[in-house]
C-alpha cells in the first residue's frame, strides 16, 4: 500500500513541476505505464513526431530513445528538448555511420535512400525520406522512383518488399536487436499454448515471424487490432510493455507476451524517478537537453518533413 502512496506522490509532483515549468511530456509507447499516465502525450514513432510540432509548450520532455528526442528537437528547434535517460540509444539508430551511407550512395547515386526513422539526426541529413512503421507502406508504395536503399532494418525492409511489388529496394544488414531475439518457433511455441489467440507482431520481427503473424503493424497498430478484434485473447510480438498497456486498456481480453526476452533495455532505463529527476533540473541542468547545430537541423529536417508531406 505504501509503495503505491509513493507512486502517486510522484506522480503528483511531476504533473506539478511540468506546470510550473511549462513542461509537455510525450512517452513512447513502450515506456511503462506509471509514466505513460502522467504524459500529455503517449504513442507510436509517428504519432510523436506529429505531436512535436503542434505542442504548446516552451519545453518538451521526451520520454524514449535519443532518436525520437533529436526528432522533437529538429521539428521544434525553437523549444528546448529533454531526453529522459541520457544513456538511452536506439542501437539499430547507430548500426550504420554517414560515411558508410555516404559511400553506398556514391556507388549507387540514382537509388533514393529511405530511412526508417529510428536513425541518428547525423545518418538523417543523409536521406531522402524518413519512414515509420506505420507509415513505411504508405510511403514507399506511392514514392515515383523505382529503385530505394532502405536503411537500416532489413526485417521491416523485407515487410515492405513484400507488400510493394513494383520497386527494386536494396536493403543492408541491420536491425532491432530486441525484436531479433524472436524465432518462428516461439510463435509455434505460443500457439500451442494458446490456441485461441491471434498473434500481433511488429515488423522489426523476423520475416518467418510475420509470416506466422494474424497482423503485423506499428505499436499503435498492433493496439488498435487488439482493442477493435472480436478476438479475446492475443499473443504480442513486439516490446512486452504493450501487453501491460492492453491489459490495462481492455480488461475483458487476455494478453500474452510472445517471449519473455522483448524487453528493449534502453526504453527500460526510463524510471518514473529519472523523469521526475529530469524535470527538476530543467533550468538549473542542461545534462539531459538535445543540442544540436542549426546546419544539423536545418539538413536533417528535409527527409522528415517529406515522411509528414507523405505520411
Ligand atoms: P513504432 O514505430 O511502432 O513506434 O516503433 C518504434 C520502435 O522503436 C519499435 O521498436
Ligand atoms: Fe530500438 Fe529495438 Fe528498442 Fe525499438 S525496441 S527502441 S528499435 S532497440
Amino acid at each position: 500500500m505504501r509503495d503505491i502512496f509513493m507512486l502517486r506522490d510522484i506522480q503528483d509532483e511531476i504533473i506539478r513541476i511540468k506546470k510550473e515549468k511549462d513542461v509537455c511530456i510525450l512517452a513512447h509507447s513502450y515506456l511503462t505505464h506509471d509514466i505513460t499516465e502522467i504524459a500529455d502525450f503517449v504513442g507510436d514513432s509517428f504519432a510523436l513526431s506529429k505531436k512535436a510540432q503542434t505542442a504548446p509548450n516552451k519545453n518538451v520532455l521526451m520520454c524514449g530513445v535519443r532518436f525520437m528526442a533529436e526528432t522533437v528537437k529538429i521539428l521544434s528547434p525553437e523549444k528546448r528538448v529533454y531526453i529522459s535517460d541520457n544513456c538511452a540509444g536506439c542501437p539499430m539508430a547507430e548500426q550504420l555511420s554517414p560515411d558508410e551511407l555516404c559511400n553506398m550512395k556514391k556507388a549507387e547515386p540514382d537509388r533514393k535512400v529511405v530511412a526508417y526513422i529510428n536513425t541518428t539526426a547525423a545518418l538523417k541529413e543523409h536521406c531522402d525520406v524518413c519512414v515509420t512503421s506505420s507509415s513505411a507502406l504508405k510511403i514507399v508504395s506511392e514514392m515515383e522512383d523505382k529503385k530505394i536503399l532502405f536503411i537500416p532494418d532489413c526485417n521491416l525492409g523485407e515487410f515492405i518488399k513484400k507488400n510493394v511489388k513494383n520497386k527494386d529496394i536494396k536493403l543492408i544488414n541491420g536491425g532491432c536487436p530486441i525484436h531479433n531475439r524472436v524465432s518462428a518457433d516461439d510463435v509455434r511455441e505460443a500457439k500451442k499454448l494458446h490456441p485461441n489467440a491471434l498473434v500481433l507482431v511488429h515488423p522489426e520481427c523476423k520475416p518467418e515471424v510475420v509470416e506466422l503473424s494474424d497482423y503485423a503493424g506499428s505499436t499503435s497498430g498492433i493496439m488498435d487490432f487488439a482493442k477493435n478484434s472480436d478476438n479475446k485473447e492475443f499473443i504480442i510480438g513486439t516490446e512486452n510493455s504493450i501487453v501491460e498497456h492492453l491489459m490495462y486498456d481492455c480488461p475483458d481480453k487476455k494478453f500474452y507476451p510472445l517471449s519473455k526476452k522483448l524487453i528493449c533495455e534502453d526504453m527500460k532505463l526510463t524510471t518514473i524517478s529519472s523523469v521526475l529527476n529530469v524535470l527538476k533540473a530543467i533550468g538549473e541542468s542542461d545534462e539531459n537537453e538535445i543540442v544540436l547545430s542549426d546546419e544539423q537541423i536545418k539538413k536533417s529536417r528535409i527527409c522528415i518533413d517529406e515522411m509528414l508531406r507523405r505520411g
